[in-house]
């Protein structure tokens, strides 16, 4: 996308002007994330730039719907991916999308105007073996623009066509969320039924991760800090609950709930502070499924500060596969939503706000209120 962006930031009246007459000016309305300098704060702001034009192998998408996802707090608040934007001062965040094609650069024959689709993850990723070091260089609102915008550009080897089963809100929580889960339950653990999982909290990940294990046919449980959201993931078809706020020591609650066998997978949706209560929760020959990074414990202290001394023992003892997933390839994204229109898995809106109100989105998202995901409507 050109970089020639009209710095003017509009005003609340602009922003809700029509987002057609917009494109037909050959302008679009976009919002970046720029350097955080100074810390602190929030570094989004709605612009008014350039409409896209797609070069070669590339299509301009119409965007009907971003969301958000637990990293998008960490950059709007100017935290760094990969070393950042290179000497790009700003970027389109988010990397949840769903919209229609509208127009092709040379060389494309995947797609044509008019087709609904989505764009994964990571697009260089297509199929086999990840590399990180060539496959990280296109990563949406981290190193090329995302699509937090009315207009989009995105390698048309990226794209998958959206089935009629799904909206274009629920279709954009697939290419982030959506297949981060399907990759960790349907590629890397594969559960199968006698089997008994956890997966951790409400978040967009998990609540996926739950959805996908239940077609495996294993026993799925799901933890969260409260009891309001866990009677709702009850009701979209948890075998079991906990509340790891009110049971901190939850492994044991785990172990309670697998009659003392322990769990088969753990879908670690949080990061180190919970390395430990998922060793001590896994069953022998278990699998510990690695998807957040976060490093601090749940009492905010650094690793250090943990004894991970006993883990290479504990995992060893217990012969446990311990198995970091990143989100997953397009062949993967594919596979996801064929499956979720053939078995009608339908993804978990918390909530769905307007292009307008993103900012309101990230106050949301950084309240802890919801469970599975939070969308925009676009257009
Ligand atoms: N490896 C990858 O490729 C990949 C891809 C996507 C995301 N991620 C990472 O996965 C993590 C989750 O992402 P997300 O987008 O799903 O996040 P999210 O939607 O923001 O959800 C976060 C949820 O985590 C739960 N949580 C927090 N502390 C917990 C704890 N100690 N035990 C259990 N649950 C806890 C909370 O659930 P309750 O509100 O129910 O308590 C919270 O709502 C993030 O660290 C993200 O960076 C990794």
């Amino acid at each position: 996308m050109t970089n020639m962006t009209r710095r003017g930031v509009l005003g609340s009246a602009l922003a809700t002007a029509a987002a057609s007459a917009h494109a037909q000016d050959g302008k679009i309305r976009a919002y970046e994330h720029g350097d955080n300098k100074t810390g602190g704060g929030l570094t989004l702001r709605l612009v008014e730039r350039p409409a896209p034009k797609a070069g070669p192998g590339q299509v301009v998408m119409r965007v009907r719907a971003t969301g958000l996802n637990a990293r998008d707090r960490s950059l709007m608040r100017g935290v760094r991916i990969y070393g950042g934007a290179g000497d790009r001062p700003t970027l389109v965040p988010f990397d949840d999308n769903a919209g229609d094609v509208l127009s092709v650069g040379s060389g494309v024959t995947r797609v044509k105007p008019g087709d609904r689709v989505i764009c994964t993850h990571f697009p260089l990723w297509i199929d086999g073996p990840w590399d990180d070091i060539t496959m990280t260089k296109m990563d949406f609102g981290v190193n090329v623009d995302g699509f937090c915008a009315e207009q989009a550009l995105a390698p048309a080897d990226g794209l998958v066509k959206i089935p009629d089963s799904l909206s274009y809100e629920e279709a954009c929580t697939l290419p982030n969320a959506g297949l981060t889960a399907w990759n960790a339950v349907m590629v890397e653990s594969k559960p199968v039924a006698g089997e008994t999982v956890l997966t951790l909290g409400t978040g967009g990940v998990s609540v996926f991760c739950m959805q996908w294990a239940k077609l495996t046919g294993a026993r799925v449980g799901i933890s969260s800090s409260s009891d309001q959201k866990l009677a709702r993931m009850k009701d979209l078809g948890a075998d079991f609950t906990i509340n790891y706020k009110t049971t901190p020591n939850w492994h044991e609650a785990a172990m309670a709930a697998t009659g003392g066998k322990g769990l088969d997978v753990v879908y670690n949706t949080v990061g180190i502070g919970e390395m430990e209560r998922a060793i001590r929760a896994s069953a022998s020959n278990g699998r510990i499924m690695v998807i957040g990074a976060n490093p601090t414990n749940p009492a905010g202290t650094t690793t250090e500060d943990q004894g991970l001394r006993d883990f290479p023992r504990s995992m060893i003892m217990r012969r446990l596969k311990v198995q970091g997933v990143l989100v997953g390839s397009r062949k993967m994204l594919e596979d996801l939503v064929a499956t979720a229109a053939e078995r009608k898995v339908k993804p978990v809106i918390d909530r769905v706000f307007p292009f307008e109100q993103v900012r309101e989105a990230i106050a949301y998202l950084e309240s802890g209120g919801k469970a599975g995901k939070i969308v925009i409507k676009v257009s």
